[in-house]
């Protein structure tokens, strides 16, 4: 029970119209539980002029309950430019706060966790990437935006799994690095005549899906529609029906409105789209991603109580990471 906001039932029937948005996801015995955290963060973002930006992957009550911007990394990366809020908590995993950080520095960007990491961000470091370039003088570097500022920091220009193909080809040359996702690149390569020099990083997540499991689950489940997210390994991707980023996958859900519907990647992604398409059957060998697990209701609560924990990028390191992330963002 919250004290500020009166009983649990009192909380329960101030949330009605949003329970009524996530009702066939969430039983109304765990809502009871998120009800008076969501009437709470709904009246500290009034209070700290915030806004709550939420990856897919963030669970519904985040999602559908006190978010006020969601989508993909490239969306919230142009949400976060333009807001103009004083606040912005990033309901996903740090580079997404650091991003945020990078295109609107003059705001305070707040992340509820910072343990929240990512497998692909961890895999390089910008000694790594100055290392390559050595290696490789005159090619250009494009950094998936799954990294640290440091790392962006020493890239050319940077790509989402929304932007990667045309960011490798709007550079006009003949050979790039694409680091740190291995699989992104290679998925990338299969679909241009540019040369692609990769690195070792895999997504923690999206690398335990294989070839055979997606056959075996269309053998069980004929007229299954399968679509990956673009850091799968190359065989996955190449079972699929479709792959695109998490937004592109939730689009497609919205527009072909597929019977029976597999998504190949993390577990709350099903969860948030089920919400709005009760009448899809959506089926679930997901995985789910510890990093983005770390963000719950109660400490995005805490952070605007407390504005911790803020997330910071020293200048000279922001100059130079802000010039890729922008140049990306010019690329339409
Ligand atoms: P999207 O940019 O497709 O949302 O994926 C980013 C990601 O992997 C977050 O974990
Ligand atoms: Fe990183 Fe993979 Fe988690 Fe996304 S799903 S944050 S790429 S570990």
């Amino acid at each position: 029970m919250d004290g500020s906001f009166g009983s649990v039932r009192e909380a329960i029937a101030a949330t009605a119209a949003l329970y009524e948005r996530v009702k066939t996801v969430i039983p109304p015995e765990e809502w009871a539980g998120f009800a008076g955290d969501v009437l709470a963060i709904q009246d500290l973002k009034r209070q700290r002029n915030a806004i709550v930006l939420a990856h897919n992957y963030q669970t519904p009550e985040i999602f559908h309950g006190v978010a006020d911007i969601v989508g993909d990394s490239l969306a919230l990366a142009r949400e976060a430019a333009t807001a103009q809020a004083d606040v912005i908590v990033l309901a996903g995993v740090h580079f997404m706060a650091e991003t945020a950080k990078l295109l609107n520095p003059s705001r305070t960007v707040l992340i509820p966790d910072l343990r929240a990491g990512c497998s692909l961000a961890e895999s390089i470091t910008a000694a790594d990437v100055r290392l390559l370039r050595q290696k490789y003088p005159d090619v250009p570097v494009i950094t998936y935006v799954n990294t640290s500022a440091a790392v962006k920091a020493e890239s050319d220009i940077c790509c989402t799994s929304g932007n990667a193909k045309q960011i490798v080809e709007s550079l006009g040359v003949p050979q790039v690095i694409m680091i740190p996702d291995e699989y992104l690149a290679q998925n990338v390569a299969a679909e241009t005549r540019v040369k692609i020099i990769a690195w070792k990083g895999h997504c923690e997540v999206h690398e335990r899906f294989t070839a055979a499991e997606i056959r075996a689950y269309r053998a069980q489940t004929p007229g299954l529609v399968v679509l990956a997210h673009p850091e799968c390994p190359p065989d996955v991707v190449a079972e699929a029906d479709f792959a695109g980023s998490t937004a592109r996958m939730s689009d497609y859900v919205d527009t072909e409105h597929p019977a029976r519907v597999l998504l190949l990647t993390e577990c709350s992604m099903s969860d948030n789209i089920a919400a709005r398409h009760p009448d899809i059957a959506f089926v679930r060998p997901c995985q789910m991603c510890p990093h983005m697990k770390r963000i719950t209701l109660k400490n995005i609560r805490s952070a605007l109580e407390t504005m911790t924990h803020e997330v910071t990028v020293p200048d000279d390191v922001a100059v130079r990471a802000r010039r890729a992330v922008e140049r990306m963002m010019a690329v339409r």
